[in-house]
């Protein structure tokens, strides 16, 4: 087994699964919990790896998918890999681009073998299989590549999420064997969709195969929040206590909140970058769409609390004028804010954590947040 990731763990909260811990990769140590940004084709959208450094992301994550139909692994490996290429020298994660070809609805076809698919680029034939998606991840370099798996959709019936699950399972086994790099660590995925004794079955097989980590996958895809919390409690406590869980595409606060008390290490989400390029801001009372005309007048930044490059220098009346005047330099600001936003909040948590005093740290969370927000 590789040793290329090593998860240490600082604290474990006595009262709740929440637990602090350092990554290590080798491009660096990373405190846990953590928020990994989203840079789908080899950028964090809008931002530079310098303004991504300067906030204090230790990682990001990019896609198999993406970078494999454009500009094409070979390409990137060339140029020395990912990190190299997009100017990072800090964590990739890469994920594995199963949960994107299964995005892809009437575009692809599931065999044992794999997925042929065609490209939404230019519509031509393509095939991804746990031995490609591998060869790919370990072309690209990334510090952590995620197994090929098959991301339950939300409903699914009992069979299907059972055959579904076994599939992935066998999936992780050739994904394994494919794997050929001892500077890279790959993690397996949980799957089960919304049926215990499955995420059950799913984490003691994918345990038993002994990974540096795990993914947990098939969650935050249209359930009600409260059927995601069931099933992390019936994960995480089936997961190696040495080994960190990544709670994969979920990045709300509440979530994070939430995760993080079900014993989740890491995640990520595009939600903070996608909402800032629309207008819409993340704060502790939710959502600030910044581009509404209440905003107009307004000379207060959009967190007076925030530490951000945007809060610490703009309006609100500022960047909704940019905004409304069609200038990219407001969505770099809004990115900024929700990015800084998000890895702040994370810092806090686990200093919270580390402090003994999660638990209140979590309702003073909900004080603020709304409930009946995403
Ligand atoms: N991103 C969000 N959910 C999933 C999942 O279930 N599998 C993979 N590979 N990526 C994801
Ligand atoms: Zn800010």
């Amino acid at each position: 087994m590789t040793d290329a990731i090593r998860y240490e763990l600082v604290k474990q909260c006595a009262h709740t699964g929440a637990r602090a811990g350092i990554l290590h990769t080798p491009h660096g140590s990373f405190n846990t919990p953590m928020f990994m940004p989203v840079g789908t084709q080899a950028t964090v959208k809008a931002m530079s790896p310098r303004e991504l450094t300067e906030m204090g992301a230790g990682i990001i994550l990019s896609n198999t998918y993406h970078l494999f139909l454009r500009p094409g692994h070979e390409l990137v490996a060339e140029a020395g890999g990912l990190h190299k290429f997009m100017g990072w020298d800090r964590g990739i994660l890469t994920d594995s681009g199963g949960f994107q070809v299964f995005s892809l609805g009437d575009l692809r076809k599931i065999s044992e073998e794999g997925v042929a698919f065609r490209s939404h680029i230019d519509g031509s034939r393509q095939f991804l299989s746990p031995e490609i998606a591998t060869q790919v991840q370990n072309a690209l370099g990334s510090d952590i590549l995620m197994a090929f798996d098959e991301c339950v959709p939300y409903p699914a019936e009992y069979d299907y999420a059972k055959r579904s699950t076994e599939r992935t399972t066998r999936w992780a086994e050739r994904c394994l064997k494919a794997h050929s790099r001892a500077d890279q660590g790959l993690f397996g995925i949980v799957q089960g969709g919304m049926y215990k004794d499955l995420r059950a079955q799913s984490a003691a097989e994918l345990t038993s195969l002994d990974f540096p980590g795990y993914g947990i996958g098939g969650l935050s895809v249209g359930e009600p929040k409260h059927l995601m919390y069931e099933m992390l409690e019936h994960t995480t406590p089936r997961l190696p206590t040495n080994k960190p869980r990544y709670l994969m595409g979920v990045g709300t606060a509440d979530c994070l909140v939430e995760g993080v008390m079900r014993g989740v290490d890491m995640f990520d989400c595009v939600f903070p970058t996608r909402v800032a390029r629309n207008g819409t801001t993340m704060t502790k009372n939710g959502r600030l769409v910044v581009k509404n005309a209440e905003f107009a007048r307004d000379l207060r930044p959009i967190d007076p609390d925030c530490g951000c490059y945007a809060c610490q220098n703009f309006s609100r009346a500022y960047i909704r004028h940019l905004f409304k005047a069609d200038e990219i330099f407001g969505l770099r600001l809004t990115t900024i804010h929700n990015l800084y936003h998000l890895l702040d909040f994370m810092r806090r948590m686990r200093q919270a954590i580390i402090e003994d005093r999660f638990l209140a740290f979590r309702e003073e969370f909900w004080e603020y947040y709304p409930k009946e927000e995403n």
